[in-house]
This record gives C-alpha cells, structure tokens and sequence, in this order.
C-alpha cells in the first residue's frame, strides 16, 4: 500500500516506517496516524517483519508533535476523539507482538515524544531534542506522554518535562532513562538496524511473550506479574523453535526459527 506521510520499507525481518512530512518536521496530522494504524496492521500479519524502526524523515525532526494547525481547530469532544485515536493507534504499536525501536532522528516534541515512549526501545541522535511543550500550548499530553513518561522514568521527570515544556537534549534523555542510547547522527540508523537484526534473529514466540511480560509488568502485582512470566515460559516450551534453540545450542550450530 502507498502512504502520502509515511515510508515503508522492509530488509531482512525489519520493517522501517519513515514519518515523511518535511515541511511540518514531520508533524502527526489525522491522516498520518490512520497511516500508521494501517502500516502497524501491515505489520502485524507479515510473517516476513519481525521489527519495526520508526524514524522521521530529514535531519531535523523524528516527529515534532501533533499537528498544531489541527490541534487549534479542536473543540471539547473533538479534542477527547483526537486524543483517544492517537491513544489507541499507539497502543496498538506498543502491544502489536513485535518490538519496535523508535531511531530518534531530531526533534521528539509532544505527539512525537509520545510514539517514541510507545516505542519497545529508543535510540536517539545527539542531536535529538526531547519534550512535552504541550502546556505551552494551552494542552497537555494527550498520547499517553502523562502515563507512559511516568512510568519509565518517574513522576518527577514527568512533572518536570510536562510542567515546564522544557526540551532536553540527547544526553540529558539517557540520563534519565528515557533513551537506551545515543549514537553520532550518521550512525543512529545503522545502529537501531543492527539492534532490529540481533531481535530478528531471536526466536519470534520467545520474543513476543518476553515484551508481553516487560509490558504488562507496569499493571501487575509481582506475584501476578511472576504468574504471567511462568505462564508464556511454559507455553514457549510447548513451541518447536524452543526444541530448536535449544537443541542447536547442544550441536553447537546456530538455531534456525520458525515462528512456531
Ligand atoms: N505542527 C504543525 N507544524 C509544525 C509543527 C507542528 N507540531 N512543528 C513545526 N511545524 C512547522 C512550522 O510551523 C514551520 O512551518 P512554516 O515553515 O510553514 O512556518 C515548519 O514546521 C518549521 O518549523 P520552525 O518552527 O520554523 O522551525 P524551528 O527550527 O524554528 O523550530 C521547533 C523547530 C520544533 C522547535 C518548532 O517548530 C516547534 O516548537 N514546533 C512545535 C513543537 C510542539 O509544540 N509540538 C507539540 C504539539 S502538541
């Protein structure tokens, strides 16, 4: 399928999605969302994506936010309807069972800081910059920057980046948490490739349940939480690429995955 704000390409088991709006650094628009839903669902039911990279198109912007020009249109139950789809088109890519590594290119502000949280991991540029201004804007976080940005990295780095509008740079991010790692600007895909390369070749179930488990984490007692872990590892020893994995470990030769 062609999309008029996102670019797609798929190599070796990564699916690479490119939010392609240069003139508005890559701004989220209504349309840009019902195209990220329908490439996540892509996605999902292609056997040959394993993981998704998300990045943003040029050398400035990841994504630098909702869509301010649409944004100043909304009225009450419009602005609830705006933020429960983005809401929920995040969700999806955050429990779609395949990991994706948000590659943060340039500015994460607002709506682009939020997909980036969304995202199973986050790399970023040094020279990305990375905030919630949206109080500046008379808003508030409406994707999920309140719930997701406090449970990775506290509430006082949420009140702080969502209270102050303030952006903070590349190493201030891994510094608190919020990225994984930065890398030199040229070297940031090529990293967060390599990364999406080492999951791919992972065996998918094993991979799938372990993020279920680290995601469902956040709204489970321990014992719950252990419960669920016990779970999804009995039911990855109940999967072919378990008898592989492991049976290539004792012939000492590399596992060959199936998915099943
Ligand atoms: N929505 C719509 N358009 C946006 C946008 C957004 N979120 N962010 C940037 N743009 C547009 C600008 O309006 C500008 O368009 P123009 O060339 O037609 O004037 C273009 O992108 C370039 O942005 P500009 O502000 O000129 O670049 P800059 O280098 O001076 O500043 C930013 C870059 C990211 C700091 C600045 O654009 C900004 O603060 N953007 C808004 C971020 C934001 O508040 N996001 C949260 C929204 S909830």
């Amino acid at each position: 399928m062609a999309y008029e704000f996102l670019l797609y390409q798929k190599q070796e088991g990564v699916g690479t999605v490119t939010f392609h709006r240069p003139k508005e650094l890559n701004a989220l628009n209504r349309r840009s969302l019902e195209e990220l839903e329908s490439v996540l669902e892509e996605a999902r039911v292609d056997d040959q994506v394993r993981v998704l990279i998300l990045t943003g198109s040029g050398e400035k912007a990841f994504v630098a936010g909702a869509d301010i020009n649409e944004l100043a249109q909304q009225r009450p139950l419009g602005g609830r309807d705006t933020a429960l789809y983005g809401q929920s088109v995040f969700r999806r890519l955050e429990t779609l069972g395949k990991p994706s590594i948000a590659a943060i290119n340039g500015y994460a502000l607002g709506g682009g800081c939020e997909l980036a949280l969304a995202c199973s991991i986050r790399l970023a540029s040094r020279a990305a910059k990375l905030g919630q201004p949206e109080v500046r804007l008379g808003i508030m976080p409406g994707y999920g920057g309140s719930q997701r940005l406090t449970r990775l990295c506290g509430p006082g780095v949420a009140n702080e980046m969502c209270l102050t509008g303030e952006m903070i740079t590349a190493e201030e991010a891994l510094r608190i948490g919020l990225v994984n790692h930065v890398y030199e600007p040229g070297e940031l895909l090529a990293a967060a490739g390599a990364m999406a390369k080492k999951i791919a070749a992972n065996a998918p179930i094993a991979v799938r349940f372990a993020a279920e488990a680290i995601g469902r984490s956040g709204d489970l007692t321990l014992d719950e939480g252990l419960a669920l872990e016990a779970t999804l590892f009995s039911l990855c020893c109940a999967s072919e690429d378990m008898r592989e994995g492991t049976q290539a470990f004792l012939e000492k030769r590399a596992a060959r995955f199936q998915g099943k």
